[in-house]
């Protein structure tokens, strides 16, 4: 037995569509209605194709089949939704209108009944201030597609009576869909924790270290993310992504960790949205990236030795493998030889701060990142006075053995080490401003943003400390407020606690 008799879906778009879905799916009662009625003609004839698609597959039997498509029908006038005890708004992303619906449905409906809104920018406690019950209002925002996406955030309103949360939150889990339950805070959970990827790699793009493809390739294959930032921005639409970006700054009122990036209104201005314009920072045909293909350096003789500032005897034998590959010596002195190519490994700051601090000479020195290991993908960052000709052998040598190279500039923890280190600094601020819990924290962008951990999982997988110590970087080159710690990361690891470590 539902925690709801029967719902009212009012938008059959996207969302509306995808929510009905879901719901008819776990047995309750749904009625869908939009303001045109063809679009709930189109939203039902989608869904029933969905689910006959699931039943071809195997994936859900007849009767299952028979019982959802039974569980959906259309509302043609607001006023048939008068019975339903939950009405779920997923019209056009716009306050006003939020806010008019809902003071006609407070008409119409009863005094018990809940209002939901799927919105995904607009503050809950704003649109709930017109209802003359503003304790029956709550954010319920799915993700797309609604189906598969199994997380939804159960948004508490500053008036929000608990029990509201608690009814949407069963409802949800009987549908098979994980609960976030959040404070009414911009960007709510997940568009919050989602601001350290994408504008972090707009940064790097920004300050020409790097081109969108090459930070793309290198987060997939160091940190293990499903989609680069650059892919995502053209999935999403950069246009929807900008209004995302701006919304959530204005509203943390110019938080400098925020901070859009001038490389995108121009973009958005000229078309260049993404997939949905067949072009935005790849260019698509009939739906697919064309892939640019790769230029290969034209092969060099290897000359010298190398020689690598790095401790640790795991990654010093397995670069002294590589190097072998291409019957290279590495140097085992402290100091290089007057031939050596210098490898550096830096932990946060950028190659040229650790030239200069170890006395190495810039003309034949180059950083190696070694921070996410060194099988998938290696990056070389250079430097100003990088000599091209060894430039060209530290790329030949160190992909001798078929591991692609990335050459990158100059960078405070090249491109992984300074977005890990944001999603897992923000994360931090998430938990400390009690948006979330821990646990839920990194459930929800697991299954919301598909991340391989969560940030505070991130954080304790590639160890804290290091992450502070890349923001520490961060902060002391460019002295920017953006980079600052965490309290709840620094005091976590000031006491050695892991950061998934809750606080009362
Ligand atoms: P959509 O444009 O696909 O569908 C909106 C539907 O609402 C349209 O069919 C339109 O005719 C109807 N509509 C507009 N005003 C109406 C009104 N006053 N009364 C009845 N129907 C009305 O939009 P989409 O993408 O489904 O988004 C809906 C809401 O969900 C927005 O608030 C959006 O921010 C939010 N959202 C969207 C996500 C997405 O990925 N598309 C993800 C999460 C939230």
């Amino acid at each position: 037995m539902s925690v709801f008799r029967q719902i009212g879906v009012i938008g059959s778009g996207t969302m509306g569509r995808g929510i009905a879905q879901l719901f008819a799916s776990a047995g309750v009662q749904v009625l869908l209605h939009d303001s045109r009625s063809e679009a709930t003609e189109q939203a039902l004839a989608h869904n029933r194709q969905m689910l006959e698609r699931a039943a071809a597959k195997g994936t859900l039997s007849a009767e299952a089949l028979a019982d959802a498509l039974a569980c959906m029908r259309p509302a043609h006038t607001l006023g048939e939704l008068a019975g339903c005890d939950l009405l779920i708004e997923a019209i056009v992303e716009n306050l006003d209108a939020k806010q008019a619906l809902f003071r006609q449905l407070e008409t119409l409906v009863s005094a018990e009944a809940v209002l939901a809104s799927n919105t995904s920018s607009l503050s809950i406690s704003l649109i709930a201030s017109a209802c003359e019950r503003p304790e029956r209002v709550a954010g319920f925002h799915f993700f797309n597609p609604v189906p598969l996406m199994k997380i939804v955030e159960v948004v508490r309103g500053e008036r929000t009576d608990p029990v509201v949360i608690e009814r949407l939150s069963a409802l949800a889990q009987a549908a098979g869909h994980s609960a976030a339950v959040t404070p009414d805070s911009p960007g709510f959970l997940v568009n919050h924790a989602g601001r350290a990827y994408g504008p972090e790699a707009l940064r790097i793009l920004g300050e020409g270290i790097a081109t969108p493809a090459q930070i793309d390739r290198i987060l997939k294959d160091s940190l293990g993310f499903r989609m680069g930032p650059f892919e995502l921005f053209d999935l999403v639409g950069l246009d929807v992504s900008q209004a995302v970006m701006e919304s959530i700054y204005a509203q943390f009122y110019q938080e400098p960790r925020f901070t859009p990036s001038a490389l995108v209104p121009p973009r958005v201005a000229s078309g260049l949205l993404g997939r949905k314009r067949g072009q935005g920072f790849y260019r698509y045909a009939e739906g697919r990236a064309l892939q640019e293909a790769l230029a290969e350096p034209a092969p060099v003789t290897i000359d010298r030795p190398f020689w690598l500032d790095c401790q640790d005897a795991k990654v010093r034998q397995r670069v002294a493998d590589v190097l072998a590959t291409a019957a290279v010596v590495l140097e085992q002195a402290e100091r290089p030889s007057a031939e050596a190519i210098c490898l550096v490994t830096p932990l946060g700051e950028d190659a040229s701060s650790v030239i200069a601090r170890k006395q190495l000479p810039p003309a034949r020195s180059l950083a190696l990142e070694t921070f996410a290991g060194l099988d998938t993908r290696r990056v070389l960052m250079r430097q100003p006075g990088l000599d091209a000709t060894v430039l060209a052998q530290a790329r030949q040598a160190l992909g001798a053995d078929g591991v692609p190279v990335e050459v990158i500039n100059d960078s405070p923890g090249f491109i992984a080490q300074r977005v890990l280190a944001g999603i897992v600094n923000l994360g931090c601020e998430i938990a400390q401003r009690r948006i979330a819990d821990p646990a839920s924290l990194d459930r929800a962008v697991r299954l919301a943003l598909g991340y391989p951990h969560g940030p505070l999982g991130f954080g304790d997988h590639y160890g804290a400390s290091r992450i502070m110590q890349i923001l520490h970087q961060l902060h002391d080159l460019y002295q920017e407020p953006r980079y600052r710690i965490s309290p709840w990361l620094r005091r976590r690891v000031q006491l050695g606690l892991p950061l998934t470590t809750p606080e009362e």
